[in-house]
């Protein structure tokens, strides 16, 4: 990549959220990604621990807040924390990934960690796999759901749940009650859709997951 090109990172993908790129071999190489707000900026995940990209969240304003959807997917956040200042928020269930995090998820209720930004916890590919869901809009899936560019739809697949298949069925289905447009997944692509063909294609993937498939 051209040194012009990796200054484009993060990339916007719909203000105010954007995709950080450099993904990390100790994320798997999971996505995360940045959103911009007035009252603090956003983390999801985190990436490569680079000087480039550093500078670029100053310029944006830093990251006062860093969400981590599960132990998976971690990578240099303490580091980022450390430049920033930011608060790290984990499930208790992932904790051993990140054991110094400044607020701690428990159990399986929604949480509203500031206005807008709601904590839900969803359980299966990881026991305390939690996703972000911002704005109504945007939901930060991490390893919980993603998108097939070939089948245009939904997926979750058995072959990577490490925690359990049934409560990962359960938890997409509790997502049938929050409405969002943007599902933006560690892994896989991110789509947008309207908000009720979204919900429409969640049920059809609940059915396939409890018939066993993803
Ligand atoms: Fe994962």
């Amino acid at each position: 990549m051209s040194a012009a090109a990796m200054d484009d990172f993060p990339l916007v993908i719909e203000e105010p959220v954007f995709y950080c790129g450099f993904n990390s071999p100790k994320s798997y190489g999971g996505n995360s990604y940045f959103v911009r707000h007035p009252e603090g900026n956003w983390l999801i995940d985190s990436p490569k621990f680079l000087p480039r990209l550093v500078r670029r969240f100053e310029q944006l304003g830093g990251v006062a807040h860093l969400f981590l959807t599960h132990r998976d997917d971690a990578a240099d956040a303490e580091r980022y924390a450390r430049q920033f200042g930011s608060t790290r928020y984990v499930h208790r269930a992932e904790l051993s990934s990140q054991p110094d995090a400044e607020v701690v998820l428990d159990g399986t209720d929604p949480r509203e960690l500031a206005p807008g930004f709601v904590a839900i916890p969803t359980p299966g590919h990881a026991e305390g796999h939690c996703v972000l869901l911002v704005g109504d809009r945007f939901l930060f899936t991490g390893d919980h759901l993603d998108f097939d560019r070939h089948e245009q739809r939904r997926t979750a697949s058995p072959d990577y749940c490490w925690y359990s298949w049934p409560r990962q069925t359960e938890s997409v289905r509790r997502l049938l009650g929050f409405p969002f447009e943007w599902v933006l997944p560690g892994h896989g692509q991110r789509v947008q859709l309207p908000a009720d063909e979204m919900r429409r294609q969640l049920a059809g993937l609940v059915e396939r997951m409890r018939a066993g498939t993803g």
